[in-house]
């Protein structure tokens, strides 16, 4: 699929929000009345504390985000002082299977070693199976040390890919 991966304009940034909720809902990763609903939602919020990046078709479509976070800043979880993170990963449904999320995770990995960052680390919901695969084709690693649990009963695996 011809696409460009560009940072996201202020315009587009509700659509942003309403794609990431989708996107993990769709797969069942969000269920109604959970409390991060709102925080997939809230697209400007990572636009203005990270680095908000989309993904559009030939047709100027949104059929993909992900965002990029720096070492040590707001959206940071589990990078090290040296490592980024990326975070908030999704593809529309209709998208999926196309490498869209490869494009989008690519463009973090090349974003980071144009920053001289040792790494990109990143963690994901137990059941997030499409996600795990394309971070092991990517050459991710698993690192359970960094495993963690943001509320009872979510427990999310860490990977990282080493730059150096
Ligand atoms: C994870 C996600 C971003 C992948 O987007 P995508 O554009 O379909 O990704 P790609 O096309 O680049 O690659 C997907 C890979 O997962 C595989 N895959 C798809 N569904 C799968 C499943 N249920 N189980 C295992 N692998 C699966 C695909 O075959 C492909 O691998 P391959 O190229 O080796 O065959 C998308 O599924 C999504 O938005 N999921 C919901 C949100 C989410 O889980 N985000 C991750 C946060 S850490």
């Amino acid at each position: 699929m011809p696409l460009t991966v560009r940072e996201a304009r202020p315009d587009e940034l509700g659509a942003v929000g309403s794609l990431t909720l989708a996107a993990y809902a769709a797969d069942g990763e969000v269920t109604p009345g959970n409390p991060y609903a709102a925080t997939l939602l809230d697209a400007a919020a990572r636009a203005r504390e990270a680095t908000l990046l989309v993904a559009v078709d030939e047709g100027g479509l949104l059929v993909g985000t992900v965002t990029y976070v720096r070492p040590g800043s707001a959206f940071a979880e589990v990078g090290g002082p040296d490592e980024a993170e990326v975070r908030m990963l999704a593809v529309a449904p209709t998208a999926r299977g196309a490498g869209v999320g490869r494009r989008l995770s690519d463009a973090c990995v090349e974003q980071a070693r144009a920053e001289g960052l040792a790494a990109v680390a990143l963690s994901s919901g137990e059941g997030m199976a499409a996600a795990h695969r394309l971070y092991g084709r990517m050459g991710f690693a698993r690192t359970p040390e960094r495993d963690w649990s943001p509320r009872d009963g979510i427990r999310l695996l860490a990977f990282r890919l080493s730059l150096t």
